[in-house]
């Protein structure tokens, strides 16, 4: 989490900054500050909210100078007030830092400072670090740039956790120093400015060339030069990469939120996440980036997919989706449960690591577990060049372009979506014919449309919304790949709207959930017509008996449903196994407008933030 940008050039660095940070906001929103040196000395603004209040605080002083750090927060370690924003400094109020992760034993070494007389002004763990660099920068024998270099190296050693950090210091004018270890920055290489950012993202409209700072590694960086510095001191050599897609920036157009937007474009951010990977000739689906040959793929006996949150849900619905088609099993694992546990893995087992972001720290602390021992590890990401990318031994990009809103929305069905092309070439690789490979392409090439449909109902959903708003919790119920868009409906309407919601199997309400029956507690049933439709009619009738309004999910025209469900949401129908795409639209929809009846903040929800790059 929080977002990192430092600056050094010939602008001025305050619009820079605030800029760049504008477009980090989702990492967190809770505080954002800089720090600019001015010729003088550091001069610090810092304030609680979002990048707003600091960007008015800039207004009424502005800062001058060329060279600055800045940071967008989301709070670990004390609450989200002025004092525990970022830039921190150090004892001597000459050096400040910005940082991204965790220092997990910040007390011991806090009492350790304290003991020395250092006093803090915050509740942060980032402060200890900025008392730990200017301490070891005082003791530095070195000169120069390399002194604060040696001093960031020494302080880092005594921190057990995860940082990106960034750091400058009044003494060394026209030097920032960068270090990662678990969180990620990138070198945004400028003509005569040179950037530092968490995010290839935030430097979007000032260049397209960037080196990606790899784990343990420090960066020294000037407006016209860089080097970086391996763990043990040396100078090591890096490649520029042009990014050329997935690093635009983008608007709301049209739309009154990003999340609104967001799901309005699934038509073709499916499409994008298809196009070129249809072989009708095969009845199959090409999927270059596997880096894994048609002999390697047949040789897979299980897969495990690992994910967090909304990505968890689109592996849930992917192993219905692979087992159908390729029969091969699958099982899906909380990425953060995985890295911990000992469940054991057998032989030949693929791992799918799930990521919108693919910088989430619990996935890829699970990715480099699962590699750890061994196994081959596929990424299907959003973000390219995200470290999970680039830490997978191959993968699918999801092309889905930059999801802004904080909840998961075309990414979901993106996600999806691949997991249906991998399901058709791992089948085809075994035992699905060509003539039901051929039937899920055509179905597949229709979706785009399909999904327009379902966007037209968006006024009728606004409509169930206002109706149910007032409500304080809610069920959401589907069986078999609509459990897992139940557990999706639920999560979107808990993280935007605040109302309790809990997704379950149908048939579990009678295993105690029915208690929670009454007529304040609504139940979303997903019940389109499939081979469990009538148990879900069960289900149905059994929330009626109890007096709990039903709003039902159902396919277009159907006259049963709507005969019995208090409330409906259509969805029209598509291929049996690519139905639960379309389904989530509506539930997306429903608590978007949900959110906006109740007047949250739709695309910056409370406590949240986009990407998690803490534990
Ligand atoms: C929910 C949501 C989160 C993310 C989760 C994983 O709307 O956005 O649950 O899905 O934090 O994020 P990624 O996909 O970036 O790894």
């Amino acid at each position: 989490m929080c977002g990192i940008v430092a600056y050094v050039g010939s602008r001025s660095a305050q619009p820079i900054l605030l800029d760049a940070l504008n477009r980090l906001e989702y990492r967190g929103y809770d505080s954002a500050g800089l720090a600019i040196l001015n010729g003088k000395g550091l001069e610090v603004r810092k304030k609680s909210g979002r990048i707003l209040e600091l960007a008015k605080a800039c207004e009424a002083h502005p800062v001058q100078g060329n060279l600055g750090i800045s940071h967008t927060r989301w709070a670990t370690h004390g609450a989200a007030t002025d004092q525990n924003a970022h830039p921190h400094l150090d004892s001597s109020g000459r050096l400040a830092l910005v940082h991204n992760g965790v220092i997990e034993n910040y007390l011991e070494l806090k009492s350790q400072l304290s003991k020395t007389g250092h006093r803090f002004a915050s509740e942060t763990d980032t402060e200890i670090l900025a008392h730990l660099i200017g301490e070891a920068f005082q003791a530095s024998k070195e000169k120069g740039e390399a002194r604060l270099i040696e001093a960031v190296r020494n302080a880092i050693a005594r921190i057990h956790g995860t940082l990106g950090i960034a750091v400058i210091h009044a003494d060394l004018p026209g030097l920032v120093v960068g270090a990662r270890r678990g969180s990620p920055l990138v070198i945004g290489v400028g003509q005569g400015e040179n950037f530092l950012a968490s995010d290839i993202q935030a430097l979007a409209p000032y260049t397209n060339r960037v080196v990606i700072l790899q784990d343990q590694e420090i960066v020294s960086l000037h407006a016209d030069r860089f080097d970086i510095i391996a763990p043990l001191g040396a100078k090591t050599n890096f490649k520029v990469e042009k990014i050329e897609n997935g690093v635009t920036h983008s608007d709301k157009g049209s739309h009154p939120h990003y999340m609104l937007k967001e799901i309005f474009e699934q038509p073709s951010s499916i499409l994008n996440a298809f196009r070129g990977r249809l072989d009708s000739d095969g009845a199959t689906a090409k999927l270059g980036g596997l880096n894994l040959t048609s002999e390697q793929l047949r040789k897979i006996e299980r897969i495990c997919v690992l994910g967090c949150g909304t990505a968890l849900h689109s592996g849930m619905v992917g192993k219905y989706l692979i087992e159908s088609l390729a029969k091969i099993p699958v099982e899906t694992q909380h990425a953060s449960e995985f890295r911990y546990g000992d469940s054991p893995v057998s032989a030949h087992t693929l791992f799918l690591a799930v990521s919108q972001s693919g910088e989430t720290a619990d996935t890829l602390g699970a990715l480099r577990e699962a590699k750890r021992r061994g196994y081959t590890c596929l990424g299907i990401c959003n973000n390219v060049a995200s470290t999970i990318a680039r830490e997978s031994d191959g993968g699918v990009y999801m092309h889905a372009g930059p999801e802004i809103g904080v909840a998961a929305t075309k990414s979901f069905t993106s996600q999806v979506t691949i997991f249906a092309l991998l399901g058709l070439l791992l089948g085809r690789l075994r035992s699905l014919s060509a003539s039901h490979g051929a039937e899920l392409l055509e179905a597949l090439t229709h979706l785009p449309h399909k999904i327009e449909e379902t966007l037209k109902h968006s006024d009728k959903v606004a409509q169930v919304a206002q109706k149910y708003a007032a409500t304080r919790s809610m069920l959401f119920l589907g069986r078999l790949a609509n459990f897992p868009i139940a557990l999706e409906g639920a999560l979107k309407m808990k993280e935007i709207t605040y109302i309790h919601a809990e997704g379950y199997p149908s048939a579990e309400l009678k295993h105690g959930v029915i208690a929670l029956i009454d007529k304040d507690t609504p139940t979303v049933l997903i019940a389109t017509q499939d081979g469990v439709y009538e148990k879900n009619l069960g289900s149905l009738q059994e929330i009626k008996a109890r007096g709990g309004p039903v709003i039902a999910l159902a396919h277009e025209g159907d006259k049963k449903i709507m005969g019995l469900a208090d409330a409906l949401l259509e969805v029209p129908q598509t291929h049996r196994l690519l139905q639960p795409i379309l389904n989530v639209i509506p539930l997306q929809l429903l608590s978007y407008h949900m959110a906006v009846a109740l007047g949250r903040d739709v695309d910056k929800p409370r406590n949240l933030a986009k990407s998690v790059t803490v534990e």
